[in-house]
């Protein structure tokens, strides 16, 4: 998309602590969807292709930079600035400049708790492009904008002013500020050091350079956003955070039924992501999906199931109240039936875990059967070691077997039920524990 235009750079303002939420936790890393909001809206930007990235960073900043390094460190070319006092959203982007010197293109700035998909970024790179000198934004008209920063005209000028600086007639706009800009670098430089903190907040507001822009020859374009919801010009409380994650899961629900699953009852399914979810897969109720989770076509998730990063083949079936955890493959047509667990494991085809089983840390081979209540002892919590368990093709467990990892089952063997399984079997044996079935004839218990 940037291909054709100047050089593109994004900064990402990060570094407040989101005093509202009331919470430990920098705000931009509070989860929607499965993901830090900070996550959403770099996703965003990826696709855009920027030359660089910088976020801002201050509260919290070794945690913030941690999850931006690990998630995006190799998708994104990213640097951080860090603001260690956060005197404001002009100040933050003033503390950007330095990792900015030397480029000389089109500066994109966004705000760490504004989400949005890639096609608003779009859409305003497109519009900048016919306004590449001067400064473009977006405005959006919302029912609520209490607490946003006003657009409108003063004295023929575009001006943003924030809501504890309006007057009681200027707070009656309901034109909002998004906070989504785009301007040159060059003409960036020269306005961030002309902001002062003369506003009810004695802060150094970015919103000002819109006032600015015009006394410097910069053309100021707005840009109207249609049908923006008040969750999306950004989330400053929980009530906000619940807002954005319920309008998240309408999104992502609506998409997947439109891309051929079938679900039950939508209000009740939860997603993660919009993707991994072939179609014709059939999700009952009550079913929270989270991330990384890759579901493949003619599969059925029975109600009361919890997936997080795991793969299950076609035609398989899951549930109800499964759990399966990061690292699990569940092959083609497995059943994986009630109060199962599976971690880290690989289910093969055909095989069934039916109920009450704890499988982590294992391969089990296809055509299989493992009883109820089959459980694999994968970790010693002194030396906090974990083993696995090798099971392969056309294995049945008794109920109850318990496998003391490492542990390997030859194809073809079968456990018999109550065992504890401590040593290899081979392919193609019975193992049973030995534990003697002891009957007193005409029994009658003490009494006291
Ligand atoms: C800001 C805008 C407002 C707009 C709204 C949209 C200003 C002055 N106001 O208000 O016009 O309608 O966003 O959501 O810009 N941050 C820093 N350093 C700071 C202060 C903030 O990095 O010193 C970061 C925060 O972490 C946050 C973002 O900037 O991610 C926005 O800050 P926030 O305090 O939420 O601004 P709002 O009051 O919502
Ligand atoms: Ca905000």
């Amino acid at each position: 998309m940037n291909k054709t235009s100047s050089p593109l750079a994004v900064v990402v303002l990060a570094a407040g602590k989101g005093t509202r939420m009331k919470s430990e936790l920098p705000k931009v890393l509070h989860p929607v969807a499965g993901s830090p909001m900070l996550g959403h809206l770099l996703y965003a930007v990826e696709g855009i292709k920027p030359d660089r990235v910088v976020v801002v960073t201050g509260y919290a900043a070794d945690k913030v930079e941690d999850y931006v390094t690990s998630t995006f460190g190799k998708r994104l070319k990213v640097s951080f600035a860090r603001q260690t006092e956060q005197r404001g959203t002009g100040h933050a982007v003033q503390c950007a400049l330095a990792a900015l010197k030397g480029f000389d293109g089109t500066v994109i700035m966004l705000y760490g708790d504004v989400l949005m998909g890639c096609q608003t970024l779009g859409d305003l790179m497109k519009e900048h492009a016919a306004n590449r000198n001067g400064l473009t934004l977006q405005s959006a008209v919302v029912d609520d904008p209490t607490g946003l920063g006003r657009i409108f005209k003063k004295g023929g000028r575009v001006v943003n002013v924030e809501e504890k600086d309006c007057t009681p007639a200027e707070r009656k706009v309901k034109t909002a500020n998004p906070g989504i800009y785009a301007i040159p670098a060059k003409a960036l430089t020269k306005l961030l050091p002309l902001l002062k903190p003369q506003n009810a907040q004695k802060e150094l507001y970015l919103t000002d350079i819109i006032a600015l822009a015009p006394k410097h020859k910069l053309k100021v374009k707005v840009v109207p956003m249609e049908g923006i919801a008040r969750a999306e010009m950004g989330i400053n409380d929980r009530m906000e955070l619940a807002r954005m994650e319920a309008l998240m899961q309408s999104r992502l629900r609506a998409h997947h039924l439109k891309n051929g699953v079938t679900m039950a009852d939508p209000n009740t399914v939860y997603f993660s992501s919009p993707d991994g979810i072939s179609n014709d897969v059939v999700i009952h109720q009550h079913v929270v999906i989270g991330p990384d989770v890759v579901i493949e076509s003619g599969v059925t998730i029975l109600p009361f199931c919890h997936l997080e990063g795991c793969t299950i083949k076609a035609g398989a079936r899951v549930g109800p109240f499964a759990r399966l955890r990061p690292g699990s493959v569940i092959g083609k047509g497995a059943h994986i039936g009630d109060f199962v667990e599976i971690k880290n494991s690989t289910i093969g085809d055909n095989t069934n875990v039916n109920h009450l089983a704890y499988i982590g840390d294992a391969d089990i081979g296809s055509g299989g059967n493992m009883g109820a209540g089959t459980i694999t002892a994968n970790y010693n919590h002194v030396t906090k070691q974990k083993f696995r368990t090798k099971i392969g093709d056309r294995v049945s467990t008794g109920s109850l077997t318990s496998l003391v990892a490492p542990v390997t089952v030859g194809d073809d063997a079968y456990i018999g039920a109550g065992s504890t399984i401590r040593k290899d079997v081979p392919k193609g044996s019975l193992a049973v524990t030995k534990g003697e079935t002891v009957t007193k004839a005409n029994y009658k218990p003490k009494r006291k």
